[in-house]
């Protein structure tokens, strides 16, 4: 941090939100032997807090898909970049991301493994912002934090690659973006 971007979000209400979250999944999910599916890289800092906080069986994957850029500006079209190693087949499936931002990406996914067989794929997101939704987009069905339309980085999210590993939330200052 340089001092400069401003703390939405500190570590410490992150943590306590991600262990509500860890309840409510658990309860949802006792006895389904859920795939938690990771959308990398944004969500791996969330992932693992949040794995820690369900207490029943899950089984992990990976994807990764993009629709940004380096930039702050969505490019609209989503890429996936790595599939799941396991068939999502008869699975409940429950994909964990960073943000909903115009939902194209979750959108995507979802379709995918919907088409795929899952039998249920249900969104779970650190944060959200419903502003930016865009048509067709997907929404979450268990949401961290809802925050208005800033860029926003740390807790994994990142602008060109830097500021994951922030504990906290912070805003990005415009002057940081270099557009
Ligand atoms: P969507 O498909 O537009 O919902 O984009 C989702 C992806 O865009 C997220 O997984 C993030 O990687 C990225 N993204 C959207 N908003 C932000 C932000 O404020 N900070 C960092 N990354 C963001």
């Amino acid at each position: 941090m340089t001092g400069k971007k401003k703390v939405l979000l500190s570590a410490r209400k992150i943590r306590a939100r991600v262990k509500r979250l860890g309840k409510q999944l658990t309860a949802a999910y006792a006895g389904k032997d859920p795939l938690f599916v990771c959308v990398l890289k944004g969500a791996c800092v969330f992932y693992a807090d949040l794995v820690r906080a369900v207490r029943c069986p899950v089984q992990f994957d990976f994807v990764q898909a993009s629709s940004y850029g380096s930039g702050t500006v969505s490019s609209g079209e989503v890429r996936l970049e790595k599939a799941t190693d396991q068939p999502v087949e008869g699975r409940h499936v429950v994909l964990v991301e960073d943000i909903v931002d115009t939902g194209r990406t979750l959108a995507y996914l979802k379709r995918l493994f919907l088409q795929q067989g899952a039998r249920s794929v249900a969104i779970c997101a650190l944060l959200d912002k419903p502003s930016r939704r865009a048509a067709g987009g997907a929404q979450a069905d268990y949401v961290g934090f809802t925050i208005a339309d800033r860029f926003v980085v740390g807790c994994g999210l990142d602008y060109a690659e830097r500021f994951r590993n922030l504990p906290a939330i912070a805003e990005l200052p415009a002057e940081e973006t270099h557009e």
